[in-house]
C-alpha cells in the first residue's frame, strides 16, 4: 500500500502549485567542459558565469560535469526497485527516533506533510551529531547507515554515486570559492570531516495535486545541494527578481546546484539560499536525489572576515552546524506547530545607514 491522501497533506491555499508553472525564464545553465577538460583559458569565465547564477539565482544547472551517465542510470534504477519494494520490507530499515536514517514516508515539511517517501544515508557510513539540541551540548550521538537487503547491488550502487558526486561537490565549491574572491581551497577545509547525505526521493503518483506538494517550499540548510532528477519535472524554483514560482526544466545528465543557508551565511548575504518545492502530478512518479554538502557538526558558522568589512559588517550572529541540523530533523520528524530554525534568527539587528 502506497501513500494515502487525507488533511495533513493539504497545503494552505497561498501554497498551492498553480494548475501551470511556467519552464520559460528557467534557472541558468552552465556547462563544465572547461574543467573536466582542464582548459584553463575558460575558467575566468566559468568563474564569472557560476558567479553571477549564485547572485541573480541561487540556482544554475550543470551539463558536462564529468560524472557518467551510467552512474546516474545506476541510482536511479536501484532507487525504482527499492522504493517498489512492499512496504514492510522498506520499514526494515525505517528510521526512528533513535537513527535518522533510513526509509521514511511521513516527513512534514514546515508542519505539513509531504506526498513522498525518502531514503537518506550518509556517505561516510556513520555521522556524528549534538545529543540534544541544547545551546552547548557537548555529548554527541553517532548514527550508522541502514542499508535493505534488495536490490542486492543497491550499497555499491548508493557508495559508487557518494563518491562521484562528492568529487563534483569539491570542484563546484571552488568556482564559489573563487568567484567570492576567495582563493579556491578558502572553503575546502570546512568539510574535512564531512557530514554529507544523499536521499532518494520518490514522489508517486498523487490524486490530488492542486492540494498537496512533494516537499513544501523550503530552503537548504547545508552549504551546496548537487541533485539529480529524472525527466518528470516538478522542482519549482523561487525566482528572485518576481518572486514567481519556475519549474526547472529536466535536461538528462544534468545537476541541479543550488546555494545552500551556510554560503549565504558565509558569504553575508552576497549570495542566497533561495526557496524551493516540488509539485507532483497524478499521472507519473517522479524520483530525485539530492546531495546535501555538508561540514561537520561541530563547525560554527559565521560570515567570512575577507567578505565583511567596516561598510559591509557582519549580519549574522555565529551559530553551531550540528544543532542547527539536529534542529531541522527534529521538526520535518514531529509537528512541531512552530515555525523550524531558520538562518535569520541568527540574523543580527544592524543600524540603519
Ligand atoms: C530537497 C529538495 C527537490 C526535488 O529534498 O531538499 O528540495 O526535486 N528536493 O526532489
Ligand atoms: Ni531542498
Amino acid at each position: 500500500m502506497g501513500l494515502e491522501f487525507d488533511d495533513a497533506f493539504i497545503q494552505a491555499e497561498e501554497h498551492r502549485p498553480k494548475p501551470y508553472i511556467s519552464e520559460a525564464g528557467g534557472i541558468p545553465v552552465i556547462d563544465l567542459s572547461p574543467i573536466i577538460a582542464g582548459e584553463e583559458e575558460a575558467f575566468s569565465g566559468l568563474v564569472a558565469e557560476v558567479g553571477s547564477a549564485c547572485k541573480n539565482w541561487g540556482f544554475f544547472q550543470v551539463i558536462n560535469h564529468g560524472i557518467d551517465g551510467e552512474v546516474l542510470e545506476r541510482i536511479h534504477a536501484a532507487a525504482r526497485e527499492f522504493f517498489a519494494l512492499p512496504l514492510e520490507e522498506k520499514r526494515r530499515v525505517r528510521r526512528g527516533e533513535d537513527n535518522p536514517l533510513g526509509y521514511y514516508d511521513a516527513e512534514n515539511t514546515k508542519n505539513v506533510r509531504d506526498w513522498k517517501e525518502v531514503f537518506d544515508f550518509v556517505t561516510n557510513e556513520s555521522a556524528e551529531l549534538p545529543a540534544t539540541e541544547e545551546p552547548g551540548e557537548k555529548r554527541t550521538d553517532v548514527f550508522s547507515n541502514q542499508w535493505p537487503e534488495y536490490p542486492p547491488e543497491f550499497r555499491d550502487v548508493c557508495q559508487e554515486y557518494s563518491k562521484e558526486v562528492e568529487k563534483l561537490a569539491y570542484k563546484l565549491l571552488e568556482l564559489i570559492s573563487l568567484s567570492l574572491g576567495l582563493s579556491a581551497k578558502r572553503l575546502s577545509s570546512f568539510f574535512k570531516d564531512d557530514m554529507n547525505f544523499i536521499r532518494l526521493n520518490h514522489y508517486p503518483p498523487c490524486p490530488e495535486p492542486q492540494l498537496a506538494l512533494g516537499v513544501g517550499r523550503h530552503k537548504d540548510g547545508g552549504a551546496l545541494t548537487i541533485l539529480f532528477q529524472d525527466d518528470v519535472g516538478g522542482l519549482d524554483v523561487r525566482r528572485k527578481n518576481d518572486g514567481e514560482w519556475v519549474r526547472v526544466k529536466p535536461i538528462q545528465n544534468s545537476f541541479i546546484i543550488n546555494v545552500g543557508d551556510i554560503i549565504q551565511v558565509w558569504s553575508n548575504d552576497a549570495y542566497e539560499s533561495v526557496e524551493h518545492r516540488v509539485s507532483v502530478n497524478s499521472e507519473r512518479e517522479r524520483f530525485s536525489i539530492p546531495f546535501f554538502f555538508n561540514p561537520a557538526h561541530y563547525t560554527n558558522i559565521k560570515p567570512l572576515e575577507e567578505l565583511t568589512s567596516e561598510e559591509n559588517p557582519a549580519r549574522y550572529e555565529e551559530y553551531n552546524w550540528g544543532q542547527f541540523f539536529k534542529a531541522r530533523k527534529n521538526s520535518n520528524f514531529k509537528k512541531l506547530g512552530k515555525e523550524n530554525v531558520q538562518i535569520y534568527h541568527f540574523k543580527k539587528a544592524l543600524l540603519a545607514n
